[in-house]
């Protein structure tokens, strides 16, 4: 397809629409409100990325798309920044698709073929130049936001079967430069999203999982600056894409300065056979960009997980706060011991009472029972009908552990259906705790562990769940299917386990689940579309907590971060007071982990006290904005801020890590208020120095407040009413 630049048209649009497209050949402009996405077909037909930045009103200022120069050793086609180049002619940077066909050709070069606006998406079409190989992009804008997707949809239709070997969701381009710093999530079990920056330099550097799904190791978020972004400054391009199973972020510093990040399904171990006729879709990648630093594009992420992300049916709801029973009893489960926590638990103003591993089949320690979700008569003769009756009438609402996705070789299940687990035959299967995986990519398997959660829910009470998964994927046969095919596994994997969710919440509305995996394995925005709460880490000390939270913050939202009180010594024996406990586990979505058959009368006092503060704030702790004043990373003193989104209310949390040589606490200057409003400030003990004051948001942004904080892991809260 060839186009004259000469015929080149542009349009005015005077109000700024979120898909427009100007001339001939087209150009692409994209507006979310808080930034500008522009691609266009360039002279050669190949569809090229033009600009992602702070916003370009003006349609006049899009001109003529044209391809790179080349240069030796380089094609033009390679040095062009294409919005979804595949592996095909001189092109050597990372594909975002790679095909080879059953007649052996390995060479796909895409060209634009055609495109639609569809209200806020945008759908472009390619075409291979020697076959009938399609790509569908979709450009979805989500107005006001500052954030848009990017997902593509491979469809064969050149008669014989094409094997992918890479399919990405996108390719994002950046500003060509040098000078970049990428920021990402890096952890592993206990120790999840810990905030890691390093500059870019040329070469690749890949973020990604190999284990079946999110991990804990590496998160699938990113953000790119200039080396100079600050919290409240400077510019950052971000993305988080929406995959709970193998993933991969190529962050790639071209050596002609073109830094391009790559992401999309992992292609580790990948093979997507497709007959003619069938069609593979990628991840939502979600985009955005700021020029207002780590902060907003933090808030700007969690607004829209917040409108855009969470199930439409808890937007409007606040997060109750729950008590869990796992850190108390572990296994040893049984209707009076929880009866008994219950009773503790309503008293203290808990609304959720959530039972967790240990209630079914012979599950006494975690060797055995995975897999037999029904329920231990000898620890609940009753069935959990008394158990859940009991927990409704003491004002709560009643939620179960469930790891849907595994089985214990020592289970009923695996006796019956040895076959059902993953596995290459012949090959030893490695058991991680104790357990295998069942092959939730086949469909009997899937309809199979459907129906016995539909059949739990059918038959009991269930208000939540919350749905674990204990282990990666290892040796991933599918011997069932013909080898070429086999490889299909990871992502038929997460789709089913997508699908059993969706299925299962449209059946029983009101069902609410928290994703978990030994923790946070398995937080994304794929799995939060379908559920209310993350597990954010088994590691619930509220020191190290600090920094996970901080983490989990720069991409996900506070009210889907479930975080617990639990007792100490906790994780490497540090003990902290009930109140820094408290107050970290405060910033998120509150539970209780603890046993509370250990807790002195005090202790319970201060936990009512606690929680009645707490829903005091959640509606601003959950929903608000966060302002993180003062990072675990920089010093003994970590600050937030969390301002409620009419700006009526605040919270300001303060925790020392160890104070020394008799000094005090740095100042902590605030942000995000009115200057011109008047607060009043509650604070919840005697630390601040400005007590029972009225303070306007410019002295309070200006001057900032003064905390007694003393010894080690002191901590407080103030809550700002606005009266003016
Ligand atoms: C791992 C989870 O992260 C814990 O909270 C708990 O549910 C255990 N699994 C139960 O086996």
């Amino acid at each position: 397809m060839r186009f004259l630049p000469a015929l080149i048209l542009f349009t005015a649009v005077a109000t700024a629409q979120p898909v427009r497209v100007v001339g001939t050949p087209p150009v692409f402009v994209l507006d979310t409100g808080h930034s500008s996405y522009v691609l266009g077909v360039n002279e050669l037909g190949s569809l090229q990325h033009v600009y992602w930045g702070s916003r370009v009103e003006r349609g006049e200022d899009w001109g003529a798309v044209r391809s790179h120069r080349d240069s030796a050793f380089e094609s033009r086609a390679g040095m062009t920044p294409e919005e979804y180049p595949a592996w095909g002619g001189m092109r050597y940077n990372e594909p975002c698709l790679k095909a080879t066909t059953a007649s052996g050709v390995r060479d796909v070069v895409l060209k634009y073929a055609s495109h639609q606006v569809r209200g806020d998406a945008l759908v472009i079409r390619l075409k291979d130049t020697g076959t009938d190989l399609f790509v569908n992009l979709t450009y979805r804008v989500y107005p006001g936001s500052g954030i848009l997707s990017r997902q593509s949809e491979v469809e064969n239709r050149t008669g014989e079967t094409v094997t992918l070997e890479s399919a990405q969701s996108a390719a994002w381009y950046l500003p060509r430069g040098n000078g970049y710093r990428l920021t990402h999530l890096a952890g592993r079990w206990a120790g999840e999203t810990q905030v890691i920056q390093e500059p870019v330099e040329p070469g690749i550097k890949v973020l990604d999982s190999r284990r079946g799904n999110t991990s804990h190791q590496a998160n699938p978020w990113f953000a790119i600056d200039e080396s100079s972004a600050t919290e409240d400054s400077g510019r950052v391009w971000f993305g988080a894409l929406a995959w709970s199973g193998n993933w991969k972020l190529a962050i790639e510093q071209t050596t002609s300065q073109q830094l391009r990040v790559v992401g999309g399904y992992n292609t580790f171990d990948f093979s997507s056979p497709l007959k003619h006729g069938e069609a593979l879709k990628t991840p939502e990648f979600f985009g955005g960009f700021t020029d207002r630093g780590f902060g907003e594009a933090s808030r700007m992420l969690h607004r829209f997980a917040l409108t855009e992300i969470l199930p439409a049916s808890s937007r409007e709801k606040s997060r109750p706060v729950l008590y869990n029973s796992w850190e108390a009893t572990t296994f040893n489960v049984n209707e009076a011991g929880q009866r008994q926590l219950a009773g503790k638990a309503a008293k203290l103003g808990i609304e959720l009472f959530v039972m967790d591993d240990g209630w079914f089949g012979a599950r006494d320690n975690d060797r055995a029972g995975l897999g037999d979700w029904y329920v231990n008569r000898k620890k609940f003769p009753n069935g959990l009908g008394p158990l859940i009756s009991a927990v409704n009438q003491a004002g709560m609402k009643f939620g179960l552990w469930v790891e849907p996705e595994m089985v214990n070789p020592d289970s009923d299940l695996f006796r019956k259906h040895p076959d059902w687990a993953i596995q290459f035959p012949g090959r030893p299967r490695t058991e991680g705790r104790n357990q295998l995986i069942l092959n939730m990519a086949r469909n009997d398997v899937k309809e199979y562990i459907f129906d016995l959660l539909d059949k739990l829910l059918v038959e009991n009470k269930i208000d939540f769940f919350k749905w674990d998964m204990n282990r990666h994927i290892s040796e991933p046969g599918w011997p069932q299917l013909p080898v070429a095919d086999q490889r299909k596994l990871y992502v038929a994997y997460v789709n089913n386990v997508y699908e059993i969710i969706d299925r299962l919440r449209a059946k029983h509305p009101g069902l609410e689940i928290e994703s978990c995996s030994g923790g946070g394995g398995r937080i994304d925005l794929g799995i939060m579309r379908r559920v209310e709460q993350v597990w954010t880490s088994d590691n619930t000390e509220a020191f190290d907590r600090l920094r996970i939270q901080e983490g989990y913050s720069y991409a996900y939202p506070a009210k889907e971060m479930m975080a617990w009180v639990t007792d100490v010594p906790n994780m490497n024996g540090r003990t902290t007071p009930l109140k820094y406990r408290f107050l970290v586990a405060m910033m998120g979505s509150l539970g209780i982990g603890a046993n509370l058959n250990h807790w002195s009368e005090a202790d319970s006092k201060l936990a009512a006290e606690m929680i009645a503060t707490y829903k005091e704030i959640r509606k601003t702790v959950q929903e608000g904005s966060l302002y993180r004043l003062i990072s675990p990373r920089a010093g003994n003193l970590t600050s937030n801020l969390y301002v409620s989104s009419g700006g009526k209310q605040a919270a300001l949390f303060a925790f020392l890590h160890s104070q020394q040589f008799r000094q005090e606490p740095p100042t902590i200057v605030l942000k995000g208020l009115e200057p011109n409003a008047v607060y009043r400030l509650k604070p919840v003990d005697e630390k601040l120095a400005e007590r029972g004051r009225e303070l306007s948001g410019a002295y309070l942004m200006g001057k900032g407040l003064n905390f007694n904080l003393t010894g080690d892991f002191d901590s407080t809260l103030v809550v700002l009413e606005r009266v003016r």
